[in-house]
């Protein structure tokens, strides 16, 4: 139920839903938590040899489960909502993340320049760090170019991760607990397979970052069907980036737009069967140019007056883009909540459910006892009752016997005397 000063879902932008789902689920489990305890506390309390109400199997059942509601309040507590992209060298995958964070955070530019994977999250304290794969050790960075050369001169190994804390407030996704992944050229690296194991089975959304100016490669292509044979219907949208460079030829803007369309259409409603209609598939493609963004927003950002006017279409390309932002953010919340949310919740009904029947039990169990020893109390009374009344008739006989006695002793007595 909506706790009180939580605006209604309906005014929520749709990363909230997750947030919000998040702190109410994290709650209930606080509460799941205080009540399995509760249960373990008074079953402990029980002294079963004295009172055996309940099996030692299910007392340890109960025991267990602070531990197993803690382990999930912890995956819980890392959840998020994380979104990868994917694309050939240079087709401007940094840059679309840089946009989307509204600066330059992410080393982009022209060759080969992401040469393994960056993973960009908020830090809770405000702070810009990053760290590599299997330390802990947080390496500060004052700067982009500062980033850059953190990163240089390290041998990484494509595969390998680099996890870049940025300031949650400089940012609304990173606020509300979004992950951006971005990987080096699927063209550039041999072990594309390693990659779908290690960072796409819990990915939310896929970005495939094409390049407008030429068509989607075989390599890309091949790459998302590896990736839609792990992951059943994964959300995959497209971007044609570059699309500042149609400009340069406004007779064929609209064929080489139709050509893309039809061919990302087909390839996601065809090939890889992610969506269910043509209608559904056009949502997810888009034709933008993300340096553009960036730079517009880099700007606003310093006070100055946006100048990415000057290319033609600038405008309906930074609407598209917007739409772009609004769509996928809607996506990558409402798959989120669902794909982690929904486990948890099953496992705490069955966690909740297990210990009820638990405690049932013994309250059950209790009863019978307490009506079972009633009733022993009963007998022994009936039976306490029945003696008492034979020693009563036991000494009248053994009263009267003695008077009896007595009266035949009086009456010897008597004799003799007279005799
Ligand atoms: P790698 O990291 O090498 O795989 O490349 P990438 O896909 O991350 O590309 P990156 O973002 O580094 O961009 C490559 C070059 O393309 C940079 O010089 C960008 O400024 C430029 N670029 C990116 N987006 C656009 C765009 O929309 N239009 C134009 N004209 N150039 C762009
Ligand atoms: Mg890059």
């Amino acid at each position: 139920s909506p706790k009180v000063g939580v605006s209604p879902r309906e005014h929520l932008s749709p990363l909230k839903i997750f947030v919000l789902a998040k702190k109410e689920i994290n709650s209930t489990f606080g509460d799941i938590s205080k009540y399995v305890s509760e249960g373990g506390e008074f079953l402990s309390s029980l002294e079963l040899d004295k009172m055996p109400v309940i099996d030692n199997a299910d007392r340890e059942t109960v025991l267990a489960f602070p531990d197993k509601v803690r382990g999930i309040r912890e995956v819980l507590a890392r959840d998020h909502m994380k979104c990868v992209f994917f694309g050939r060298t240079s087709n401007g995958k940094s840059t679309v993340i840089n946009a989307m964070l509204q600066d330059k955070i992410l080393p982009s530019g022209l060759g080969h320049t992401t040469n393994c994977f960056l993973q960009v999250e908020g830090s809770k304290n405000n702070e810009a760090y990053l760290m590599l794969e299997n330390t802990s050790e947080k390496r500060s960075v004052e700067s982009v170019s500062q980033l850059g050369n953190a990163l240089h001169g390290e041998s990484l190994d494509p595969n390998a991760l680099v996890r870049i804390f940025w300031p949650s407030n400089k940012c609304n996704l990173l606020r509300d607990d979004v992950v951006l992944l971005d990987s080096p050229g699927v063209d550039v690296s041999p072990n594309v397979d390693d990659w779908i194991d290690k960072y796409c089975l819990d990915a939310d959304v896929f970005v495939i970052v094409a390049n407008a100016e030429s068509t989607l490669t075989t390599t890309e292509k091949k790459f998302f069907h590896k990736v839609s044979e792990r992951l059943s219907k994964p959300n995959v949208f497209i971007l044609n980036n570059r699309w500042d460079a149609s400009a340069n030829e406004p007779e064929c803007i609209d064929k080489v737009r139709k050509q893309h369309l039809d061919r990302n259409i087909s390839f996601l409603l065809e090939e890889l069967k992610v969506y269910g209609s043509r209608s559904q598939a056009e949502e997810r493609v888009f034709f933008v140019s993300a340096r553009e963004v960036l730079n517009t927003r880099i700007q606003k950002l310093k006070g100055e007056q946006p100048s990415g006017g000057q290319i033609e279409g600038y405008q309906s390309r930074y609407f598209e883009f917007e739409d772009f932002e609004r769509k996928f953010e809607k996506c990558l919340s409402e798959t989120a909540v669902k794909t982690k949310f929904q486990q948890h919740c099953e496992r705490g009904v069955k966690i909740v459910s297990e210990v009820m029947q638990i405690m049932d039990k013994a309250f059950q169990n209790a009863t019978s006892l307490r009506e079972s020893k009633i009733a022993d109390r009963n007998e022994y009374l009936d039976r306490l009752e029945f003696t008492k009344m034979q020693m009563h008739e036991l000494t009248d006989e053994v009263k009267h016997r003695i008077e009896q006695l007595v009266e035949q002793v009086e009456c010897q007595v008597t004799q003799a005397l007279s005799e």
